[in-house]
């Protein structure tokens, strides 16, 4: 299966932080944020990932995570040069999916849950249809939001509704077959003026091949749109990691848990960052092991 990561976008809700750097290489608490989005996809075992972001940012991108072989991975990288919408992922990735099964995650998308890794294995083994994830939200006017009835069919499934029809907003990780290249491309622009990825869903949901999981209690799924809400993930993270000692979406310690990489790989990682707290974590994680 392969992954996209779409990290686009001019970031305007969060100007002036955003003039001169891509949101989604910001940091939440001690990582840059694009490595929550990546270590999901790590966790639903995707190794080859393509990372679409504006012709500016890119770069930055690059600098960052190079070709991914550090983390066992396989990075290739792709232009998105306007923020025309979700579903033009697949429309700029047409070639890297070549009608292979696939999942997009947003960027700016930070998910938690022990269960989390179950469900993405699940997701990734559903040999047809896609699968998208719902997460109950106090303000789901601000997101797709999915509507059910008792038995938990899909009645609809609308983007950013003044009246939204449920409390259950979709999240921006989606797994689809490989159909979703051939559906994003018929997809038409929205009113306001983009090609939206609910239009794909929706298709799915018609074809009846469309399944929504529900991540209730205990998990997280939080919000980076604007600075309170960036600096409460940051203060999640925080809380948690320094609790119980243990760093969450760290690429490094998921590649070693996974077996992308090996002990030795792991402690040269951690060698390479001797001043940062981050790096003596992964030398301690390497030394514990
Ligand atoms: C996008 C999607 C929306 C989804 C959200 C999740 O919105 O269009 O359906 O709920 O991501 O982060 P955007 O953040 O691009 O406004």
């Amino acid at each position: 299966m392969k992954g996209i990561i779409l990290a686009g976008g001019t970031g305007s809700r969060l100007h002036p932080m955003t003039y001169a750097v891509s949101k989604q290489l910001l940091p939440v608490y001690d990582k840059p944020m694009i490595y929550y989005p990546l270590t999901t996809l790590m966790f639903a075992d995707i190794r080859e990932i393509l990372i679409i972001s504006t012709p500016n940012d890119l770069p930055s991108f690059r600098r960052l995570l190079g070709d991914g072989k550090q983390w066992g991975l396989t990075l290739h990288y792709a232009e998105q040069p306007k923020p025309d919408g979700l579903a033009q992922a697949y429309v700029i990735g047409a070639d890297f999916v070549r009608g292979e099964p696939s999942a997009l995650v947003l960027g700016d998308n930070i998910f938690f849950g022990r269960e989390l890794p179950a469900l993405l294995a699940a997701a990734s083994a559903r040999p047809s249809g896609a699968t998208v994830f719902g997460y109950r939200v106090r303000n789901p006017e601000q997101y797709g939001v999915v509507e059910f009835d008792d038995q938990g069919k899909v009645l609809s499934i609308e983007e950013k509704p003044r009246a939204p029809r449920s409390q259950w907003a979709l999240t921006g990780l989606y797994f689809f077959d490989r159909h979703a290249t051939a559906i994003a491309s018929s997809v038409k622009p929205s009113g306001r003026n983009e090609y939206e990825i609910t239009d794909v869903i929706r298709t799915y949901a018609e074809r009846n091949e469309l399944r929504v999981e529900l991540l209730g209690r205990g998990f997280a799924w939080l919000d980076t749109g604007t600075s309170d809400s960036l600096l409460e993930a940051a203060e999640f993270v925080r809380a948690l990691e320094r609790r119980q000692a243990l760093r969450i979406a760290c690429p490094e310690e998921v590649a070693f848990e996974m077996g992308f990489i090996d002990k030795t790989q792991l402690e040269r990682l951690g060698r390479a960052m001797p001043n940062s707290e981050y790096g003596k974590y992964l030398l301690g994680l390497a030394s514990e092991h």
